[in-house]
């Protein structure tokens, strides 16, 4: 199977690294990918967000499937255009990723669907808007409609700060504050039959403790030992089957992956948001664990044939995995600086820790960094504590100046706290 992925990050670097070990896979591409990737697949040129020069590409290599790894080609239709020319893609199309494209879809299609959310007002005026805030009191939740790439949201006991955010979007989504543990669970779909993956939790914070700006994610773990068993069965039952049979009986089937994120909160399971693609960074670590090849997975969801597939197996294996980023992310990055220490890890910590790259490119010999999110150090082990160690004392052989990583993911999961 020829396959073609698009993409850059970190989890396109882990996507590619699992089709690259599947032996169905003959030749896997990637585009516009990195100096990762570039390791495991052949790099083209692309704008990913031009659905006639990704449909152009994949039927110059013959692709068989095409992953399409982000959400703006994904919402920018991408998945259709690949589709209409006849190539069996893994990705849903443009509308049906307005899941995760406006926060205000997805809340239409979780009240008709009746999937557990947070009760929630949409705002297009000051007047609504205070409203809403008063509605909820503190600590108050203001989202973008719009894709802000994680950064759209706004939770803060600030009275001044929720309102100045809300009025700096066209559209808010205001909602009711959910306390509890998050999780992360992906599904993988054909638009009837939901496969669910293993649940993950992913660090949104940029600091240690919870603290600092909301970021891309920061780290991420799995399994979750301190999760009740039946926690996958629940959100089958209650979000993700109930969800893809309302998308369906919209017109506009949901095919690909589904990100669930919840929150456990004393209530009940409860969904944050929902997204149309993997995870990023719990994509590197869901993807450690999973022994069943990729490839084939992928295309049966992406040719609808999910309900034939034969049940997911799994490594009793932990993984941990540990985003270095660059200086002053997630404000606007510094790029251009060099990273070392890539060979140390390949030759010292490997099979059980590698890194997947994010933001990088190759500039002549040297590796460097071209983005907010660098690298996405990932690791396995019997347990989470040594998964941990494994990932932390890799990341400790990684040089790049002015880099930022959190010293404590899955530190209290490994504790048993
Ligand atoms: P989102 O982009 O919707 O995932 O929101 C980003 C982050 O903001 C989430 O991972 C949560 O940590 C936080 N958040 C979003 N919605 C809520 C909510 N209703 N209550 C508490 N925290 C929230
Ligand atoms: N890790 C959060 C996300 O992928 O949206």
């Amino acid at each position: 199977m020829k396959v073609l992925v698009i993409g850059s990050g970190a989890r396109e670097h882990a996507l590619c690294r699992s089709l690259s070990l599947d032996p169905d896979v003959t030749a896997l591409h990637c585009a516009p990918g990195n100096a990762g990737i570039a390791e495991v697949a052949e790099l083209h040129q692309v704008d990913a967000l031009d659905g006639a020069a990704v449909t152009a590409l994949a039927q110059r290599l013959g692709a068989d499937l095409v992953v399409v790894g982000p959400e703006a080609p994904l919402v920018a239709g991408v998945a259709d255009a690949v589709r209409a020319a006849g190539i069996p893609v893994f990705g849903p199309s443009g509308e049906a990723a307005q899941i995760e494209g406006s926060k205000a879809f997805a809340k239409d299609v979780m009240a008709a669907a009746g999937v557990p959310t947070a009760r929630s007002y949409v705002c297009t005026t000051p007047a609504e808007v205070d409203e809403a805030l008063d509605a909820f009191g503190a600590p108050y939740v203001v989202k973008d409609d719009g894709l802000a790439a994680g950064k759209g949201v706004v939770v803060t006991a600030d009275l001044d700060a929720a309102r100045e955010h809300a009025n700096s979007c066209e559209r808010v989504v205001i909602e009711e504050f959910l306390d509890g543990p998050e999780v992360s669970l992906f599904a993988i779909t054909d638009g009837e039959t939901v496969l669910p993956l293993q649940p993950a939790q992913d660090f949104k914070r940029a600091l240690d403790g919870d603290e600092g700006p909301n970021t891309g994610g920061m780290g991420a773990y799995s399994p979750l030992p301190w999760a009740d068993p039946k926690l996958v069965e629940e959100v089958m039952e209650t979000v993700l089957q109930p969800t893809v049979d309302e998308m369906r009986r919209r017109g506009t089937p949901f095919s690909g992956l589904l990100y669930a994120g919840l929150a456990i909160t004393s209530r009940g399971v409860r969904v944050i948001e929902f997204n149309a693609r993997f995870g990023d960074p719990e994509t590197q670590v869901v993807l450690a664990r999973l022994k069943t090849p990729l490839a084939g997975v992928l295309l049966a969801a992406a040719k609808g044939d999910l309900a034939d597939l034969e049940r997911l197996r799994w490594r009793d294996d932990a993984a941990v995995t540990v985003v270095v980023a660059s200086h002053n992310y997630p404000g606007t990055p510094r790029t251009g600086d060099p990273i070392t220490g890539l060979d140390e890890v390949a030759a010292e910590d490997a099979p059980h820790a590698y890194v997947l790259h994010a933001g990088t490119r190759q500039d002549g010999d040297a590796v460097v960094s071209a983005g907010g999110r660098v690298l996405s150090v990932t690791a396995t082990g019997k347990d989470l504590t040594q998964a941990r160690d494994r990932a932390y004392q890799a990341v400790a052989r990684v040089k790049l100046d002015g880099s930022q990583h959190r010293t404590d993911i899955a530190a209290k999961a490994a504790e048993g706290a």
